[in-house]
């Protein structure tokens, strides 16, 4: 399969609130235990003096993927639970890549975490939801990871006067959540990691009155594999609404993500290589054998494995067909979405990858890695799309220029033409032709596009994948930035430096755009006097799809208002020639 090697790249990777005092029944507040009757039992959080916030962490949602349950969808508890203590966050997923190492990692990871601030009278009130589903590329990652820590989210919908719940769900990784083979068509075994998305979302909409949430106002929100997922849920069942959330944002991905979904045979490979690696390569239920293989033995088996396709895949049921086929006749859960992604998405995964001093060997990449035929990648090279000059940043961004600067001199002198490509065949078009399908449906849709540097970005560099989400949870003091060891976080401190008060600024204005969304499906709605506009992208030509910028300066932020039609030709080859289906 083409598109393994590359794809396996993706997985780089107290308020002065003041409310009424709680009622005694069981909701918690303000100084106490707080604790929550679900159907299943009695959730025992803890309470955070320093936030005024109730945690209530490592949750389960479903009964553990573990022995007769490995490789099957989620089951649903269904017995009483009793006293569930939830005051600590638990187990990651396992994980195939540096993010998970040092964290404490097992099979029996279907868990949740719910922040919601304290001292509201949860008797009379239901406060709106916001679900995050976090990224990795299907590999590795944690709704643990302090990088998505909620607290300051929920901090600031206080302080914005529309309080909100915030939730993070973990769900199964790389082998144990994606196999797919043959052997898994047909058993309705594959897509287990969405499916475990979708538990936790039937799971919240059980129990999260008992939380004080309104289970009708429920946002979902997640980074790039996260994102694509949301989307996913938006297509699920050719566009079913389950009623399962209200309003959508996307950062940094989208179902139509250039090589998503696979077919199940994508991953024969692999499947064959764990079979035969765990002695099951004989059994005529080789699945069933794999269930009783030991975690170590099966961890090994997939960890070998890792660099191969791993990722969503078409079952004609979860995923019914082509995410585009299905967005082109609008089958699919038409809510309010906010699109957002940054400016540089593929300098980081360029970087990753071999130096490519000349225009044959950057051809050479796309002729191995993307489905373009040859006089299609005649177009694509020419001046007229990706010529020599296109460059992420553009060259107007650093100094000095290329071929001198230390981007080209590291990379190799194609490196800031590969930069763009390969972030808008990853990313970009996928992302300007899903705002653009769901505004030619009439679906309220807002995007953004981060262009801020973090602290200890060099500016030959540029705004890279995910750089934006410490600005959207609010993340100043980035915990989860800061573990050492394996050293995959490329940066340690992205809010410090000498820029802290403008990206203060910035992530302030972002969180509490987000914080009105979450609450008004309007991220504009409720904005204060002399706050920055927000504008909606609408369909009908570029002079409408319109789309709002966040940058920073010496002298403070500057978001303003662009036009989504940079590169316009390159990007909309690529819509039309190589995004998923129309190739
Ligand atoms: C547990 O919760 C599930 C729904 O999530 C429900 O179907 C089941 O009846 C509950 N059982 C008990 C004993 O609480
Ligand atoms: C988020 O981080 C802050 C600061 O490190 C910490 O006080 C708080 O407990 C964290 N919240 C959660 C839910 O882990
Ligand atoms: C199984 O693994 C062995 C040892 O690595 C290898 O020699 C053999 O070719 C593999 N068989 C298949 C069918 O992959
Ligand atoms: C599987 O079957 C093949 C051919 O029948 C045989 O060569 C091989 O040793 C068997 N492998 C295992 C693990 O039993
Ligand atoms: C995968 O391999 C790496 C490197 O050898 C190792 O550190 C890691 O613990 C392994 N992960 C699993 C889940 O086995
Ligand atoms: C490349 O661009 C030139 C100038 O616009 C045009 O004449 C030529 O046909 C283009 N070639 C391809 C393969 O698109």
């Amino acid at each position: 399969m083409k598109t393994s090697a590359i794809f396996s790249l993706l997985t780089l990777t107290g308020s002065g609130f003041v409310a009424a005092v709680p009622a005694g029944n069981g909701h918690g507040g303000s100084g106490t235990v707080p604790k929550a009757n679900i159907r299943n039992g009695t959730v025992h959080g803890r309470y955070s003096p320093e936030w005024n916030q109730d945690f209530f962490l490592g949750i389960p949602y479903a009964q553990p993927p573990t022995g007769p349950r490995r490789f099957r969808p989620p089951q649903h508890y269904t017995q009483g639970l009793g006293n569930i203590q939830a005051k600590q966050t638990g187990n990651w997923c396992w994980g195939y890549r540096g993010d998970q190492w040092e964290y404490p990692q097992d099979e029996d990871c279907l868990t949740l975490n719910i922040v919601r601030p304290a001292g509201i009278n949860y008797n009379s009130r239901k406060l709106p939801v916001a679900i995050f589903i976090h990224g990795g590329g299907f590999l590795i990652g944690s709704a643990h990871d302090q990088r998505y820590n909620m607290t300051f989210l929920v901090d600031q919908s206080v302080k914005e006067g529309t309080p909100v719940i915030g939730i993070g769900i973990n769900y199964r990784l790389g082998g144990l959540g994606w196999i797919a083979s043959r052997q898994v068509a047909g058993t309705k075994n594959l897509n287990l990691g969405l499916k475990d998305q979708r538990v936790a979302l039937h799971w919240v909409q059980e129990n999260i009155r008992a939380f004080g949430g309104d289970p009708k106002k429920v946002t979902l929100f997640g980074a790039s594999a996260g994102a694509l997922s949301i989307g996913l849920h938006q297509l699920a069942y050719n566009g079913r609404d389950d009623k399962l959330f209200s309003q959508v944002m996307l950062l940094s991905g989208a179902p139509t993500f250039f090589a998503t979904p696979g077919f199940p045979e994508t991953g024969q490979a692999r499947y064959d290589h764990i079979i035969n690696y765990t002695g099951c390569l004989n059994e005529t239920d080789s699945l069933e054998c794999l269930r009783g293989v030991p975690i170590a033995t099966l961890n090994a088996a997939i960890n070998s494995t890792a660099g191969q396709y791993i990722a969503p895949t078409i079952d004609g049921e979860f995923v019914s067909g082509l995410p585009s086929e299905s967005l082109k006749r609008g089958r699919f859960v038409k809510v309010p979405t906010v699109m957002a992604g940054t400016t540089d998405e593929g300098a980081g995964y360029a970087r990753q990858l071999v130096k490519y001093e000349t225009e044959a060997q950057l051809r050479g990449w796309l002729e191995a890695t993307t489905f373009f035929k040859p006089h299609m990648l005649d177009t694509l090279l020419n001046s007229t799309h990706y010529g020599d000059s296109v460059s992420i940043p553009s060259a107007a961004d650093f100094s000095p220029a290329r071929p001198n600067d230390p981007g080209s001199i590291a990379h190799g002198d194609q490196y800031h033409r590969m930069a763009a490509l390969l972030g808008d065949i990853w990313f970009i078009a996928g992302k300007r032709n899903y705002a653009q399908r769901l505004a030619q449906f009439g679906v309220p849709v807002w995007s953004v596009r981060s262009n801020v540097l973090p602290n200890g970005y060099a500016a030959w560099s540029g705004a890279v994948h995910t750089t934006d989400v410490n600005f959207i949870f609010n993340n100043l003091e980035s915990p989860g930035y800061d573990i050492g060891g394996t050293g995959v976080r490329v940066v340690q401190n992205p809010m410090g430096g000498p820029r802290a008060n403008q990206f203060k600024d910035l992530a302030d204005f972002a969180s509490r755009s987000f914080v009105r969304f979450f609450a008004r499906g309007d991220p504009a709605a409720g904005r204060k006097s002399g706050d920055v506009n927000w504008i909606r992208y609408k369909a009908g030509g570029s002079s409408k799809a319109n789309q709002i910028v966040w940058d920073v300066d010496d002298n403070g932020i500057k978001v303003h208002i662009e036009q989504d039609n940079f590169r316009q030709a390159g990007i909309q080859h690529i819509i039309d020639y190589h995004l998923q289906g129309s190739y």
